[in-house]
């Protein structure tokens, strides 16, 4: 298994809709398996494939409370909302836009179909955590962030410190890379 590299906004990559998938192989599986200890890795509630540049529609999702309950990761492969009913607003976070939490409108409730691991279908009715993260994976499918849906004041200062923060980060990947050089 291994840790994969989650994209951070500003990316072309999470603004792209994703594609459809046709069948799962072993690539594909060890993929999802990725995909879902990444998620754990980060803390995450979920996480969507283009989020680690992979431009595939499917999502992993686990809204258990790491501190109480045991792991319970639901792959959603083609995710597809069939119902929604009702509205929420709920604090949201999001691994690719890290350390911003706001609050935003959702769907109260959903009816998902999608398919699982075996490319088995299977419908999921939703609320309340579920509902939301459901709504707020299938978006990044689409190209969607959830800083789209605040005031475009809000939205650019978050690009802004979005920017620093990626520079942060690239500035100490250098630093290492010149400390590991000089080991040599
Ligand atoms: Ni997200």
């Amino acid at each position: 298994m291994a840790i994969l590299d989650v994209l951070i906004h500003p990316n072309p990559k999470l603004r792209k809709i994703s594609k459809k998938i046709n069948k799962i192989d072993d690539e594909m599986l060890q993929f999802l398996d990725n995909l879902t200890e990444t998620m754990y890795e980060k803390d995450g509630v979920g996480l969507a494939a283009p989020q680690v540049g992979v431009l595939k529609r499917v999502v992993v999702i686990d809204i258990s409370d790491p501190e109480t309950e045991s792991r319970n990761p639901i792959i959603f492969i083609n995710p597809e909302i069939l119902k929604s009913a009702g509205s929420v607003i709920i604090e949201e976070g999001c691994l690719s836009v890290p350390k911003i939490y706001e609050e935003v409108e959702r769907f109260e409730k959903v009816t998902v179909k999608a398919y699982d691991k075996n490319m088995k279908e299977f419908t999921i009715d939703a609320n309340e955590m579920l509902s939301v993260a459901i709504q707020h994976e299938i978006d990044h499918l689409n190209g969607k962030l959830f800083i789209d849906k605040l005031s475009s004041l809000k939205y650019s200062r978050i690009t802004q410190k979005m920017i620093k923060y990626k520079k942060k980060l690239e500035d100490k990947k250098k630093k290492k890379n010149v400390k590991k050089k000089k080991r040599r």
